[in-house]
């Protein structure tokens, strides 16, 4: 809400994102820039165990996790969901409408092990039993899109890092259980003191995602 941040002048928003988080933060970074050109930004995207880092070492404002880490000292708020899906190359033939058990044998590209998206797999997986037994591991959203595009295998992914591809690149797969569901949390820790320009920030993103008209450019 633009016109409740005008008292946010100057100073600096140091923010850390895990790189899914990356496909929905810029049009609200550009919007608070535009209303604040002052306020000195920096923005940094890692995966969740770099980010986890970040927070450990105190060089943030804000920070942005699906999987926030266990500690009583961090202040966290939900403000949207993510949802991982299964894709597949769009003239994938195999297993479809199926549980994850069935694809054992299909080739998965997956995150690295540090990445929150891997590790919600490697949960579910865990908890159900699955063993994927051809496992290619890429470190980055768009390589794996790309890749999975290509017809190189089947991924899982964050829904956000598939709103940018071309429909019809890729086919979503509809296996039971999926999506697997998270929710965004904007997080801060609570021996750091919470900028005016952060907490503005903080603010505009969980307006932004209650009310979506307002993410419009
Ligand atoms: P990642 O994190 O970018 O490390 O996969 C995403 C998440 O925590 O959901």
């Amino acid at each position: 809400q633009i016109a409740a941040l005008q008292g946010v002048e100057v100073g600096s928003l140091k923010l850390a994102v895990v790189t899914t988080a990356k496909y929905v933060i810029p049009p609200l970074l550009s919007e608070f820039c535009r209303a604040h050109p002052n306020i000195e930004i920096n923005f940094t995207v890692g995966n969740r165990a770099q980010i986890i880092q970040r927070l450990t070492d105190n060089k943030d404002d804000l920070y942005i996790f699906s999987q926030p880490p266990e500690d009583a000292e961090l202040v966290c708020y939900p403000f949207a969901e993510n949802k991982l899906q299964v894709v597949a190359p769009c003239n994938y033939s195999g297993p479809n409408n199926c549980q994850l058990a069935d694809l054992a044998e299909e080739k998965f590209l997956l995150r690295e092990p540090g990445s929150g998206t891997r590790r919600l797999v490697d949960q579910y997986c865990r908890q159900n039993g699955v063993i994927l037994n051809k496992v290619m591991i890429v470190e980055s959203n768009e390589a794996i899109r790309l890749s999975v595009a290509s017809g190189l295998g089947l991924a899982i992914l964050s829904q956000h890092t598939l709103a940018n591809s071309r429909q019809d690149d890729l086919k979503t797969l509809d296996i039971k259980d999926f999506p697997l569901k998270s929710h965004w949390q904007v997080v801060t820790h609570k021996r750091r003191p919470i900028s005016l320009a952060a907490s503005a920030f903080r603010d505009s993103l969980i307006d932004a995602f209650n009310q979506p008209e307002k993410i419009t450019k």
